[in-house]
């Protein structure tokens, strides 16, 4: 049976464990189309909540779009990936997509032929730099319109939001908060690690995103699920552990998903043999974690 317990990268379906109360006030609010700050430190999973959110909420018939503001070097390249996400969201046709792309003043469309011959609609700017902020705002406003046309409820989540400071500050924030406060078809999920630049942010009466939104810190997995989560696992697995030793590892791990995950995944190859997990082996696990992670640099 293949390790069940999966860390560094996003972690879905099965191997995501609990996150109910998370995933249903994040519903809720996104259903009621509001704005969100999700805040955490690193590692705490905000990306794979928000992953299955989405996988969530489609199936509730809303649409998303996910933007990591990671892959954005300027406004430029955020403005056309941020307008073709949200049309392809909400419009799958592809010669609509086309034609309403033509549309655009400050876009224009790209059409691009992958090598297994399906034609894909993109968008590329048409105007200078000093004009991508404007771009930014034309395809807001469009998915606003679209949204509306459509009579469907559009989900946007911005991972790495901290990370909007790089592009030129306050100018950005402005042009944004006026948007999205004229928009009644769109909920926000802004999400970032830097804590402490989101708080300036929105706690900060001088800042545009004062108060634009609620503030939802992400804690740690609530303990009792996590640890119910794992004990299935390895039961499924065959393998046995005393309820208290198993929480040892929540205490050795701070708590952190990631290094919750991590911990468990060296266990499960650890006793892969005899699948009996003593207070031994655990305590080991920090070691046998630091000796595997360093060989990788
Ligand atoms: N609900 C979960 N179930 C299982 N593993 C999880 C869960 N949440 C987080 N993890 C583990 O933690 C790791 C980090 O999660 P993720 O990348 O979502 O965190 P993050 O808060 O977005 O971090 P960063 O701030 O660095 O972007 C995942 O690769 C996974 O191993
Ligand atoms: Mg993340």
């Amino acid at each position: 049976m293949e390790n069940p317990f999966k860390y560094g990268g996003l972690v879905r379906g099965p191997y995501f464990a609990d996150r109910r109360n998370e995933m249903n006030e994040l519903k809720r609010e996104m259903t009621n189309l509001n704005q969100v700050f999700l805040v955490s430190p690193r590692r705490f999973g905000k990306t794979c909540l928000l992953v299955n959110l989405i996988e969530r909420l489609k199936r509730e018939a809303l649409a998303c779009a996910f933007i990591d503001l990671n892959a954005f070097p300027d406004i430029k390249s955020l403005a056309t990936a941020l307008t073709s996400i949200t049309s392809k969201a909400l419009e799958t046709n592809k010669d609509k997509l086309l034609k309403m792309f033509a549309g655009f003043h400050k876009l224009r469309p790209k059409v691009t032929v992958d090598p297994d011959g399906t034609i894909s609609a993109g968008l590329e700017l048409a105007v200078e730099e000093k004009d991508a902020l404007s771009a930014l705002l034309e395809g807001m406003h469009h998915a606003e319109k679209l949204a509306a046309k459509k009579k469907k409820k559009l989900v946007v989540i911005i991972d790495e939001f901290s990370d909007l400071e790089k592009f030129n500050g306050q100018t950005i924030e402005r042009a944004l908060r006026s948007e999205i406060q004229k928009q009644t078809h769109i909920g926000y999920i802004f999400s970032g690690s830097e804590q402490s630049v989101m708080l300036a942010m929105i706690r900060d009466r001088t800042r545009a995103f004062y108060k634009l939104g609620r503030i939802m810190e992400l804690g740690p997995i609530e303990q009792r699920a996590y640890a119910g989560f794992v004990q299935k696992w390895l039961k499924k697995g065959g393998y046995s552990i005393k309820e208290d030793d198993l929480k040892r590892i929540f205490d050795i791990g701070n708590d952190v998903p990631y290094n919750v995950q991590r911990l468990c995944n060296v266990m499960w190859d650890a006793a892969m043999d005899t699948k009996v997990i003593k207070p031994a082996l655990i305590e080991k696990l920090p070691v046998i974690v630091g000796r595997l992670d360093c060989a990788h640099y």
